[in-house]
């Protein structure tokens, strides 16, 4: 992506958007502009940059060549339809478009040239859930070598994962309050984030049929998501052969114990303590992954895809 392109982030002030706003300096972006709500209009933020309102108008005035949204999904609804019509690509971090026909679903690593079918049409890709980027970035070089035949996975995600003001939540708790959550809007006997992340992994992986049950816990860590994942495959892969193909996959990081501690500021899911599964009956195996979930789980995943559809032949996916 040009270096000079005219990018907004929506949602600046918040969790992804301050990650957003860190990774296009540190990438030498020179040209973004920050918008939020009414709330934080004329906030000036740490670079300097003053926070204009995300209203329709301002959106469809152009100016911007594309727009990294992560101001959640009601407002991603209203204001997208603003920012394409101004003209610009947009990148949607909301669940507002993941499962929609027409809208890619996308992880660069894993399906990126899927961005491309967005540009003649709908202009929106939409950036997956912090949990189904990092599983996905795992799950498809093992479903390339043997096959994926079902999934099972618990995961262990971090307070930032609901946004800024729970971790200010958290870091004023006193320790012996902290507790495992489900803080999620519960969908019968599911939450929604189990439901999300198996329909968001078949479409990623466009397996619609594949079986993937989820358990999603929240715990009381600021920023690092985890998994446990179980994986069943069509033909044997042993764990030094799952070895061998993680580590030669694009994004994947291969580490003894991965932690959310080593993976907070890092760009890689790191995966480890890769085992038989003892209770599988075919052929089965156990790891654990983690992945910071404001980075590669939300806001690097976002602009990987913004740079292959502004300049793919300098996209900056390993
Ligand atoms: N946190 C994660 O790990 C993660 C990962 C993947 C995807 N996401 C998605 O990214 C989005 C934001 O998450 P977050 O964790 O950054 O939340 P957050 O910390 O609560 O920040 C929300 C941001 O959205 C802005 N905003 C809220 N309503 C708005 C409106 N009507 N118009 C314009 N801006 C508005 C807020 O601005 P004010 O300062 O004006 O309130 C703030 O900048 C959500 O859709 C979330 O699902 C988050």
């Amino acid at each position: 992506m040009s270096r000079s392109a005219r990018i907004g982030v929506v949602g600046a002030t918040g969790a992804v958007g301050t990650v957003t706003l860190r990774l296009l300096r540190e990438r030498g972006y020179e040209n973004a502009r920050a918008f939020a709500s009414k709330r934080s209009a004329g906030k000036q933020l740490e670079d300097g940059a003053v926070v204009e309102e995300a209203t329709p108008g301002a959106l469809a005035a152009g100016g911007l060549d594309l727009v990294l949204f992560s101001c959640g999904t009601s407002a991603s609804r209203e204001l997208v339809p603003h920012a394409v019509e101004g003209g610009a690509l947009v990148v949607d971090k909301s669940s507002a478009y993941r499962l929609e026909d027409g809208y890619p679903l996308v992880v660069p690593e894993v399906n990126g040239d899927r961005a491309f079918e967005a540009i003649e049409t709908t202009r929106v890709v939409a950036n997956p859930n912090c949990s189904t980027i990092p599983l996905t970035c795992v799950l498809k070089p093992l479903h390339d070598a043997a096959g994926l035949r079902r999934v099972r996975l618990s995961t262990y995600q971090a307070v930032s994962g609901a946004g800024a003001r729970r971790m200010e939540r958290l870091q004023a708790e006193p320790v012996d309050e902290h507790d495992l959550e489900f803080d999620w809007t519960w969908e019968g006997d599911e939450t929604e984030e189990e439901s999300k992340i198996r329909a968001e992994a078949r479409k990623i992986l466009e397996l619609p049929e594949l079986p993937i049950s989820a358990t999603t816990v929240r715990v009381p860590i600021l920023v690092g998501h985890a998994q446990s994942v179980w994986v069943e495959t069509e033909e044997p892969l042993s764990p030094e052969q799952a070895e061998a193909v993680l580590a030669g996959a694009d994004g994947v990081r291969l580490v003894e114990t991965p932690s959310p501690r080593e993976a907070a500021q890092t760009e890689d899911v790191l995966v480890g303590r890769i085992r038989p599964d003892r209770a599988a009956e075919g052929n089965g195996l156990v790891l654990f992954l983690a992945c910071d979930n404001l980075v590669k789980g939300a806001a690097l995943n976002a602009l990987q895809i913004a740079e292959l559809l502004l300049e793919p032949a300098r996209a900056t996916v390993r």
